[in-house]
């Protein structure tokens, strides 16, 4: 009787519904219909550990009856006036003032959006804008190989992961974005060994600003911890070095926290885990944890004051810049977020997980990487520990990977070799070790999944 309607639902998905990030036409089969927690239930009644957060975002988990109750009581008051033109509201103002408390000290000042990509957007627009009146040539945004930015047109230009590549399909793209590479040790691609290497990965930012000329860079944009590419993060002088060698030649540093913010990486802000200021920051995902779309760039006093001295208007908005439900379910998210320490319990959990995988999965014939800071955490597998390869045969098994967890009652998110560890920041130490008590068969069994 179940089966019937969830097979309707799911004629009625390949119908009408494109999915994104997916083949077109394609489901897989599964209809969620409830959650709670980090349990999410689909139609049939079976239950999933949600061990990604959905999309690293429902950072406080699913079902939380205080941001439902604001969100509805937002609703009841005010439901939408617009910010632009000097217009405000109650809630949105309340989210500001929330946000200048919590964001490292000097951000004070927030645009809103309705999500990540906007978000960084914003961003490039506010670093283009800043420099434009006294140096307009310098435009030129830098960006990391195998980041993650979005998926509009000049996030996707800053992109450099398989979407990036794929963005060509979508070209040309936004020209003055370059990339340079990324600080993951256990692929350098200078070929070093952290510590020797002295953090080249950070010393080429600087060399290439050079190169490029530094009148004609406007910023420099990175994630703390490489988030969609599978969870790659920093070696600890990496922020620190970036954030001296962007000050000293001039450059904005854009710290992209859509994904890290809000206490995924033990810390509220992942750039606080060195602590850390960056000029721009962009957030989304945790603000509001998935409950309704939202998101904020903060920017520094100094970027302020310069747009605020202009004789013209800063040219940019969105209608649902600011959105008073939006808003209020962001206030409640980050009340319970600093109210129940929700980044302490990260760090804890994660250095617990990277502990369990450290000693018993790496061993593994087939692990040959596994790091991460909070819970933002990563697992490459490769075919040979030795040569670090990686066979196109291997990268197809992500999904046999993903089915397997899922008939298991793991929802488990996998990209290229990479399975990732971002379960809701309230998970404790039981449900941590059950994650991994369902991961560790599978992992041990992938060279049959080939
Ligand atoms: C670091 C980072 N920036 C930007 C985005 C884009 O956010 P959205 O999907 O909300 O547009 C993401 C999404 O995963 C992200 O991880």
């Amino acid at each position: 009787m179940k089966r019937a309607k969830t097979d309707e639902l799911l004629q009625w998905d390949r119908d009408h519904l494109i999915h994104p990030m997916s083949p077109i036409g394609s489901t897989r089969g599964i209809v969620f219909d409830t959650a709670e927690g980090i349990i999410l239930r689909d139609t049939e009644g079976k239950e999933y550990i949600d061990s990604s957060s959905q999309l690293v975002n429902v950072n406080i988990g699913h079902g939380r009856k205080e941001v439902i109750e604001a969100i509805v009581e937002q609703l009841g008051k005010l439901q939408y006036t617009t910010t632009y033109w000097g217009f405000t509201n109650t809630a949105t103002i309340l989210c500001a003032k929330k946000l200048a408390e919590i964001t490292p000290p000097g951000l004070k000042h927030f645009f809103f959006t309705s999500g990540g990509s906007e978000s960084v957007e914003t961003a490039f627009k506010i670093a283009r804008n800043y420099w434009h009146a006294q140096k307009p040539e310098k435009h030129k945004i830098l960006s990391l190989y195998h980041s993650f930015h979005g998926v509009s047109f000049g996030t996707l230009s800053a992109t450099s992961l398989g979407m990036g590549r794929l963005g060509k399909s979508f070209g040309p793209l936004v020209p003055g974005f370059l990339h340079i590479p990324s600080y993951y040790c256990y692929r350098c691609a200078f070929g070093l060994e952290y510590p020797r290497c002295q953090i080249k990965c950070a010393d080429f930012l600087a060399e290439t600003i050079a190169n490029e000329g530094q009148d004609s860079v406007a910023a420099f944009i990175a994630e703390p911890v490489q988030g969609s590419v599978g969870m790659i993060s920093p070696p600890p002088e990496y922020w620190p070095k970036v954030r001296k060698i962007c000050s000293e030649m001039g450059i904005l540093l854009i710290a992209d926290e859509v994904m890290s913010g809000f206490g995924r990486t033990g810390k509220l802000f992942g750039v606080e885990n060195w602590e850390v200021i960056p000029d721009i920051m962009t957030m989304a995902k945790g603000i509001t944890s998935g409950y309704i779309p939202f998101g904020a760039v903060a920017i520094r006093e100094e970027i302020y004051q310069e747009l605020q001295n202009r004789p013209t208007p800063f040219f940019h908005g969105f209608t649902y810049s600011g959105h008073p439900v939006g808003s209020a379910a962001a206030i409640k998210d980050m009340e319970i977020i600093v109210k129940e320490k929700l980044a302490d319990n990260a760090a804890r959990m994660g250095q617990y997980a990277l502990h369990r995988l450290q000693e018993e999965f790496l061993p593994l014939p087939w692990v040959g990487a596994v790091n991460g800071l909070g819970l933002m955490i990563g697992i490459e597998y490769v075919e040979d520990k030795k040569t670090k390869a990686i066979s196109k045969k291997v990268l197809a098994i992500s999904q046999k990977i993903q089915d397997r967890a899922l008939q298991e009652g793991l929802f488990l998110r996998v990209f290229g070799n990479r399975v990732t560890l971002s379960p809701p920041l309230i998970i404790n130490k039981e449900q941590m070790d059950k994650i991994l008590d369902i991961l560790k068969p599978i992992l041990t069994d992938l060279p049959n999944l080939v």
